[in-house]
């Protein structure tokens, strides 16, 4: 079979086909998949489900996997659960349950990991139980934001910096971590402007933990991030997908900001298992 990729829509997304990601890939098949990811930044993989060991196996090609962090229910492993399943029980968990509100977190656009001293290269999300009804993700394209702006402002955002804290965004959804969770945590600081090694194309680094442009004063960074955030979920700059099981979707944390959407967590059952592959070459 060949590896047929096919755009999803205008700014990002594709559907890559002719490839069975639940076997070890050929150096070749591995190349055309991380090529297509720097040029479509979202890739849909439809299938059959993955195992956990598929799935690792799967995530290795694109660098070192990220351990779970926080209050996730996968905490200490690879993997990130979005679930409203409790794991321990296989119940369904109340809406007010704390796991959940954590979660809340996830339908603000957000980039997987910006908190971190080391980013994301790209997050996989694997739909393991899907609800018959809403639970789509949507996409967005910083590098559309990047590219809507006209040269001057390209170049007045050379060199910003800005700081992204998950205390900070957390809070945002009315979560509080413990004074013990708080402090595992601190406010990282990276450049504004992200560059794709491969297209040489560039995008900014937003998102819901992006709290600050270091040394401006905060209407002005907040009007700054804003804009960009417009400009990224602008209509013509996304993508929503709507779950199919076994799906499997990749995208840039560097390039995209996503958002996971309701769903009724009271009639359906909702898992969704993520790995989290990082720019660097330590796993923290
Ligand atoms: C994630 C995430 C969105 C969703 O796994 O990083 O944001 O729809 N998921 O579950
Ligand atoms: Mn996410």
């Amino acid at each position: 079979m060949t590896l047929s990729i096919e755009p999803l829509a205008k700014a990002l997304g594709a559907e890559v086909r002719g490839v069975d990601i639940r076997s070890p890939l050929a150096d070749s098949a591995s190349a055309a998949i991380i090529e297509a990811l720097a040029r479509h930044l979202v890739l849909v993989f439809p299938g059959e489900p993955l195992s956990d060991e598929q799935q690792i196996a799967f995530s290795r090609i694109f660098g070192p996997l990220e351990m779970t962090k926080g209050a996730n229910p996968s905490a200490g492993t690879v993997f990130a659960r979005q679930s409203n399943i409790d794991l321990d029980t296989g119940s369904p968990m109340p809406g007010d349950d704390r796991r959940m509100l954590y979660q809340k977190a996830n339908m603000l656009w957000h980039s997987d990991s910006s908190f971190k001293q080391v980013l994301s290269r790209c997050s996989i999300l694997s739909a393991r139980e899907i609800p018959a009804v809403g639970g789509a993700t949507e996409f967005a394209s910083t590098r559309a934001a990047y590219a809507s702006l006209d040269l001057d402002r390209q170049r007045e955002l050379e060199g910003l910096i800005v700081e992204h804290d998950i205390v900070y965004s957390r809070r945002l959804v009315g979560f509080q971590f413990t004074p013990e969770e708080a402090n595992s945590f601190h406010a990282y600081q990276h450049t504004l402007v992200q560059d794709c090694a491969i297209t040489r194309r560039k995008s900014v680094l937003i998102g819901a933990h992006a709290r600050t442009i270091v040394g401006w004063p905060e209407q002005r960074s907040r009007a700054l991030l804003d804009d960009l955030m417009a400009r990224a979920t602008r209509p013509e700059h996304t993508y929503r997908h709507e779950w199919r099981n076994g799906d499997v979707v990749i995208w840039d944390n560097r390039a995209v900001v996503h958002r996971a959407t309701p769903y009724d967590g009271a009639k359906y059952r909702r898992l969704m298992q993520r790995t989290t592959i990082s720019m660097g070459d330590r796993t923290a």
